[in-house]
């Protein structure tokens, strides 16, 4: 590893290898023009032949060879309904995160029915191409204002026993549905206040004050084999949130909860500025040290107020960098490309007053551009996936 370089030209990525001493072009152009590969990256049940990995795929290739994963969420209607969507995820990524369709809101739409349709034609579609599942969100407890997290059938029952019991039927219905499908769950999502220290004021207060660790035990329980997660948003810019998890973390390791990862959601979009150096392998060096895995979860970023391409391709650099440093175990964008960024939702810029103060429209925050080819963040995700030490 590490030998291998990439340059990326209007016509796409084109691998360069040292052979005999001498660098050789060696193959090939991805994104653009997908048809051209899609005999040598036929999308089979098995994975692809490792030379279509190696070349075309470079993303999946290494994140493969250092045994980490190289994720995206997805949403299942395009998956079905977009064939250039579909392609790029297939070939460029290892794991996918169902972007909706684990969700309270779109599982469970009344207390007496189950929509399993969507996120089980997301299992299909990973299953067929050999991509492992991020299982997203058993409990999504800051909810962004847009009801995403809980229909408003459930939020009205304010009764606590009832509500417990709906929440931790719900957990093992869902868990035990996708045992040993699903291998990794976030269990509880955006627990804390966005950008302070306290857990948020919610509606799992009805559960009383040890909901969370109730929840991981009930997903523990639904499926002893899955890795189950807590998952935070905002810990870039705040030392004392990054130390407040750290401290909730410890303690439930103390008291033997089953969590077994924390993951970054590095959604990077309150200020242009990149994150501090060391702040995203200083809080994940420190949850190591507590024994939980570490990944990034959701990462996108947009373009600042200066429309820097290169300030991208250097803070996704710095991320995955400081990510697999610290010994992380994945890196997942928050969508595939440029067109489908939930960031330029209108609830998304409504929920959040800095994007837009900061990063105007189109916020192009992603891997590939709108046309599915690959961008420089694309290769500068690679280099460092290539490049950057193994740690133990
Ligand atoms: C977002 C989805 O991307 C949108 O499609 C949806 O309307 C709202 O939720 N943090 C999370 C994700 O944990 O679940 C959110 O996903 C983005 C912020």
């Amino acid at each position: 590893m590490g030998a291998r370089t990439y340059r990326l030209s209007a016509s796409g990525l084109t691998v360069l290898r040292p052979r005999f001493g001498r660098r050789v072009a060696a193959i090939a152009t991805v994104g653009v023009i997908i048809a051209a590969v899609t005999a040598a990256c036929a999308p089979t049940p098995v994975a692809p032949p490792p030379d279509c990995i190696e070349a075309v795929c470079p993303l999946a290739s290494a994140a493969r060879a250092r045994n980490v994963y190289a994720g995206a969420a997805v949403k299942a209607n395009l998956l079905a309904s977009n064939p250039a969507f579909a392609d790029t995820v297939k070939r460029h990524f290892t794991s996918v995160t169902p972007e909706n369709e684990l969700k309270w809101s779109v599982l469970r739409p009344t207390p007496t029915e189950w929509n399993w349709a969507p996120a089980d034609s997301v299992l299909e579609f990973a299953e067929a191409n050999n991509l492992a599942v991020r299982g997203h969100t058993l409990a999504w407890v800051n909810e962004s204002g847009d009801q995403n997290g809980l229909p408003q059938w459930l939020r009205g029952v304010t009764d606590p026993t009832a509500f417990r019991s709906y929440v931790l039927d719900g957990v093992a219905e869902v868990v035990g549905r996708y045992r040993g499908r699903i291998n990794r769950w976030d269990v509880v999502n955006e627990a804390f206040v966005y950008y302070d220290t306290q857990i948020a004021p919610s509606v799992y207060d009805r559960m009383g004050p040890d909901y969370i660790a109730e929840l991981f035990e009930a997903a523990h329980a639904a499926d002893p084999d899955a890795s189950l997660w807590l998952n935070e948003v905002f810990t870039e810019l705040f030392p004392a949130k990054a130390n407040a998890i750290v401290d909730l973390v410890a303690s439930l390791r103390e008291r033997g909860v089953p969590i077994h990862g924390v993951g970054l959601q590095t959604h990077l979009t309150l200020t242009p500025v990149a994150p501090a150096s060391g702040s995203i392998s200083g809080l994940m060096s420190r949850l190591r040290d507590l024994g939980v895995q570490v990944a990034i979860t959701e990462l996108d970023i947009p373009l600042g107020p200066a429309r820097s391409e290169q300030a991208q391709v250097d803070t996704y650099r710095q991320v995955v960098t400081e990510c697999l440093l610290a010994g992380c175990s994945e890196v997942t964008t928050w969508g595939v490309n440029d067109t489908y960024t939930t960031l330029d939702s209108p609830g998304q810029r409504q929920n959040n007053p800095f994007l837009s103060t900061f990063f105007s429209l189109p916020s192009k925050p992603l891997l590939f551009d709108t046309a599915f080819a690959p961008k420089a963040a694309y290769l500068a995700v690679v280099e460092a996936m290539e490049r950057t030490p193994q740690v133990p």
